[in-house]
């Protein structure tokens, strides 16, 4: 039995499984990156961060979280330039560590892009019902949240729709995605502006002090939740078959994406504890309600519908990120080939994107996922920390090979990055970690009962 074979780095991909087109420049990767990043994390889990957690020291958690995905920015975007295949940390760890490790991973990363789009659509949801308030128009109770029989809801049909809606739009081929992924992102990255520009003239120093109501303990604690909104850069690797350069393109969009984004985290979270003492900020649109705060009632309700749009745009990139690494897994045969099947007329795997879509669909309209955020990070930590030490592995044993961007400071720099993501894992709560065993429990079952003798490494043998 070998739980470690490796895939060889030259291993052939069939002609079908190629054909994904290849139209996606820097300047796409950068917005879908930015498409993934700004979303749930920084319009709505900043308000529990904030007051449970950071207090002002909000920006300290931000440029803890930020440091440790920058590291592992540097990583991803080596094993991108080097490898540049639709699986990500999947298709990564099978070259660096072998099939066990990679499954792994591709399992937990099934998690991270599955679980957080879940989690995204029904903040998503709630953004959106919110909003139809605001004009009077009220859905039924029954369709209005995921099924509990205390509150009489059944299905949350708002976040089942927008997951269908954007499903159609993956499967209608990638370039188009790509320009409704522009348009979002244009529109959330000027609420976001509109929001420090207009936030900073409210800002009143006092509410800065107490800096750390609750210790640094309480920054780190808050790091380990706002890391929620870095996710996301790191998909956009999983585009990588269908980028123009990719040697040179990945790298320019991941770092880039990210440090846009760092930086107006940075600032938002600034203004944020600086308008609102941090007491009041436990309320789930932490944004729009300070801008409410100072009775600025019409900016806070464009700031809503930014959110909207911001939230649209991360479950894009996600279900991409989703879709990609299924058929990533199905061609090596870890997984059923049928999730392989690229569609002729538009280039796209329709079938896994389909199934993806159906079983997110399913999980948000009836299961109350909204809680899972940190169960999301733990798998993304995870995922960054075995890729940061997948860049040395990498580096001893194929030292000559081709990188198109490479790490400084080998092995410190990654050493450093799988610390970081190792210290938040570590400062996720344990029902967090009980959540992350089960689902790595399961995946390794079915490791054992179908991935390990369909593998095509096994049939090549
Ligand atoms: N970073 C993404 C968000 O905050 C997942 O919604």
């Amino acid at each position: 039995m070998d739980l470690f074979r490796k895939k060889p780095l030259s291993a052939p991909i069939s002609t079908e499984a190629n054909n994904l087109s290849k139209t996606l420049g820097a300047f796409d990767l950068t917005t879908l990156g930015v498409g993934a990043i700004i979303g749930t994390g920084i319009f709505v889990m900043t308000g529990v961060a904030a007051a449970e957690h950071a207090g002002p020291g909000l920006v300290l958690s931000f440029v803890l979280a930020g440091f440790a995905c920058v590291l592992s920015a540097l990583c991803y975007s080596e094993f991108a330039s080097t490898l540049p295949v639709s699986g990500s940390a999947y298709a990564y760890s099978y070259v660096a560590f072998g099939e066990l490790l990679a499954w792994i991973l591709g399992w937990d990363l099934v998690l991270e892009y599955g679980v957080a789009a879940a989690a995204v659509s029904s903040g998503w949801s709630g953004y959106f019902q919110g909003l139809l308030d605001g004009f009077g128009v009220h859905l039924p109770t029954a369709l209005s949240g995921a099924y509990n029989a205390d509150k009489g809801t059944f299905i949350n049909l708002p976040a089942v729709i927008i997951i269908l809606l954007i499903s159609y739009l993956l499967t209608r081929g990638i370039k188009e995605t790509a320009r409704f992924n522009a348009i979002m992102v244009v529109i959330k990255l000027s609420v976001v502006l509109l929001f420090i520009i207009t936030g900073v003239f409210y800002v009143k120093p006092e509410n800065w002090t107490p800096f750390m109501p609750f210790g640094f303990h309480g920054v780190v604690n808050g790091a380990a939740t706002v890391f929620f909104a870095y996710i996301g850069f790191d998909a956009i690797s999983t585009a990588a078959e269908e980028v123009k350069r990719p040697q040179r393109d990945l790298p320019i969009g991941i770092i880039s994406s990210l440090a846009i984004c760092t930086v107006l985290y940075i600032a938002v979270s600034l203004v944020l504890t600086g308008i609102v003492p941090y007491q009041f900020l436990n309320v789930s649109d932490p944004v729009s309600f300070a801008l409410r705060y100072v009775d600025q009632n019409m900016i806070a309700g464009l700031i809503s519908v930014g959110a909207i749009a911001g939230m649209t745009t991360v479950l894009l990139v996600l279900l991409f990120g989703q879709s990609r690494l299924l058929f990533a897994i199905s061609r090596d045969g870890l997984l059923p080939q049928a999730l392989s099947k690229i569609s002729a007329k538009t280039h796209t795997p329709v079938r896994s994107t389909w199934m993806v879509g159906g079983i997110i669909a399913l999980l948000t309209g009836f299961v109350p996922l909204d809680r899972l955020a940190n169960l999301t990070s733990i798998g993304t930590l995870f995922a960054f920390l075995v890729v940061s030490l997948g860049i040395i592995a990498l580096r001893y044993t194929h030292p000559n090979l081709k990188r198109g961007f490479t790490v400084p400071w080998v092995p410190f720099i990654p050493l450093l990055s799988a610390a970081a993501c190792g210290y938040l894992m570590y400062n996720l709560g344990s029902e967090t970690w009980t959540g992350f065993f089960i689902w790595l429990f399961i995946g390794l079952l079915i490791y054992a009962l179908y991935g390990y003798r369909s593998s095509k490494l096994n049939k090549n043998k």
